[in-house]
């Protein structure tokens, strides 16, 4: 589904085996780039989810260092392993961009984990697409609008749905308001897990 606010929705894009290859990679990408507890900027709280990246570049947020992409993991200094080819495809095939993504945020929800309403604003490639891929058990996805007090929609992403924020929902704030716990047998420990591609750089440096 492509609504005219550029919110691109594919439920079950990704079939099971898919998915468990996915999750596969995921693993394998843990066991190289540890999972960090993010840190908001200023107050250091943490915040609710654990992440890493793959890519050249990852997001990370602590209280010194705020919000940002950087090209080495905080933890171990190390570069981010390489993204699965089969998250490249999914951009090409979805993203519409002439540039392929730079960092691929692997956000990890346990069952009371949330995400507050934010914009992704750390991207100078505001015109690239951000690509979501939806693993594990269902959330409650809310979008907005522009500004932080637009009406919003809520929606379910279930494991293996895409979605795309393109054109005017690119800018358009959003979260995750639950998780709902059992409802998805594709990670054997529970939980979710949220991957977005995105372009940082307007071109290549
Ligand atoms: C995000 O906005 O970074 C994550 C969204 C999601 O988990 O679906
Ligand atoms: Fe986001």
């Amino acid at each position: 589904m492509i609504g005219t606010d550029g919110l691109i929705l594919l439920p079950g894009r990704l079939d099971r085996a898919a998915q468990r290859a996915l999750v596969r990679d995921v693993r394998d990408i843990i066991a190289l780039a540890p999972l960090f507890q993010p840190r908001m900027p200023r107050t250091g709280a943490p915040l609710s989810v654990q992440m890493t990246n793959c890519g050249p570049l990852g997001w990370v947020s602590d209280q010194a260092g705020g919000y940002r992409y950087q090209a080495a993991h905080p933890e171990t200094g190390r570069p981010w392993p390489p993204m699965p080819p089969l998250l490249l495809a999914l951009w090409r095939e979805i993203g519409g961009y002439p540039h392929p993504p730079e960092a691929c945020l692997i956000n990890i929800y346990g069952a009371t984990a949330k995400m507050g309403l934010h914009v992704d604003a750390d991207e100078a490639a505001v015109n690239a697409p951000v690509v979501s891929i939806s693993l594990g058990d269902t959330a409650l996805f809310r979008l907005g609008g522009p500004k932080r007090g637009d009406p919003t929609r809520s929606f379910r992403l279930s494991s293996g749905d895409v979605m795309a924020l393109t054109g005017p929902a690119r800018g358009f704030f959003h979260g995750v308001d639950r998780i709902y716990p059992g409802t998805s047998t594709v990670l054997e420990e529970g939980g979710r897990i949220n991957l977005t591609l995105r372009r940082v750089n307007l071109q290549r440096a």
